[in-house]
């Protein structure tokens, strides 16, 4: 696997913005991606964002395994964070994000409606490594792009909220936060998702992660793509490779098989599918 430029001066950045932000807001939407719900994570995140309230969002349900987007969604209750599965294109499936705020953060409301204050405002930010869908979630839930500044207790002048109904409002999202690069299992499922660019793993590596992966989860999906055989489902994963390369138009040309592998899984061609089941990230 290439090795991926690390940035130290970057990282420090990123931590400030975060940090900086996370003191404005009430609450915090940590946007994943469904099918790889920890790897596309970042790692300080849980540090970061300490004691403040969260909510795990995992974005993408479309193209995830929907029982094992079930399954995190126990596995983060267990752990006493609250998380929510979206597709992030239906605004519809977007309301449930304020209404489980707002039942998270509902003795903070109580206590501000003791003070007279009739509808109050939830304040909260998405972050999130790029690619997870953030800002088709922040786009997708705010009205109108309206931007809200200053004249309220705690909303910093000259900042950018933006305003998802007359009770929540999101704080533009901070800088860029990255995976845990240095991880290479990481890499490769961030690459075979296309979370990350093509060039920073070698695409014969995902290609193979990739078709390994169906090979064990999913052989139904590459019976019906590529009209492999139960038999051809036990070779080894090079060899099955080799195999479907000259089954399916390619002939020696096995490293253009990995790309079409890839490029199935990111359509969706090979069905929905999840690279990472709770256990494993335990
Ligand atoms: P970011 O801010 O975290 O970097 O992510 P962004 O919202 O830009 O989303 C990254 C890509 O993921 C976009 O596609 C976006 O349309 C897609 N996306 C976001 N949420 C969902 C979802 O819930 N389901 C699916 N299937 N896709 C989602 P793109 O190809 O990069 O751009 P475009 O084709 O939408 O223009």
């Amino acid at each position: 696997m290439a090795t991926i430029q690390w940035f130290p001066g970057h990282m420090a950045k990123a931590r400030n913005e975060v940090q900086a932000k996370l003191k404005q807001v009430d609450l915090v939407l940590e946007i994943t991606d469904a099918r790889t719900p920890e790897a596309s994570r970042n790692p300080m995140m849980n540090e970061l964002v300490g004691d403040k309230p969260k909510i795990m969002v995992l974005n993408k349900q479309d193209l995830a395994d929907p029982n094992v987007t079930a399954q995190w969604i126990r596995f983060y209750e267990s752990q006493g964070t609250a998380a929510i599965a979206i597709d992030a294109q239906h605004a519809r499936q977007l309301k449930q994000i304020p209404q489980l705020a707002k039942k998270l953060l509902h003795e903070k409301i109580a206590r501000q409606q003791a003070r007279g204050i009739r509808d109050p405002m939830i304040k909260a930010m998405c972050i999130g490594i790029p690619n997870v869908g953030k800002s088709t979630v922040l786009n997708r839930l705010i009205s109108k792009n309206i931007a809200v500044t200053g004249n309220r207790p705690g909303v910093t002048k000259n900042q950018q909220w933006l305003k998802a109904d007359n009770s929540f409002m999101l704080l533009d999202t901070p800088g860029i936060l990255w995976p845990k690069f240095d991880d290479e299992q990481v890499g490769l499922k961030l690459a075979f998702t296309g979370a990350i660019a093509d060039n920073v793993v070698n695409p014969d590596d995902v290609g193979l992660f990739g078709l390994h992966y169906f090979q064990q989860r999913h052989p139904d999906a590459l019976r019906k793509a590529y009209h492999a055989t139960a038999a051809d489902i036990a070779l080894p994963t090079p060899d099955l490779m080799v195999h479907l390369a000259k089954t399916n138009g390619f002939g020696d040309e096995y490293n253009r098989m990995a790309e079409r592998v890839i490029f199935d899984a990111r359509q969706g061609k090979l069905g929905r599918f999840t690279l990472e089941v709770p256990n494993e990230a335990e």
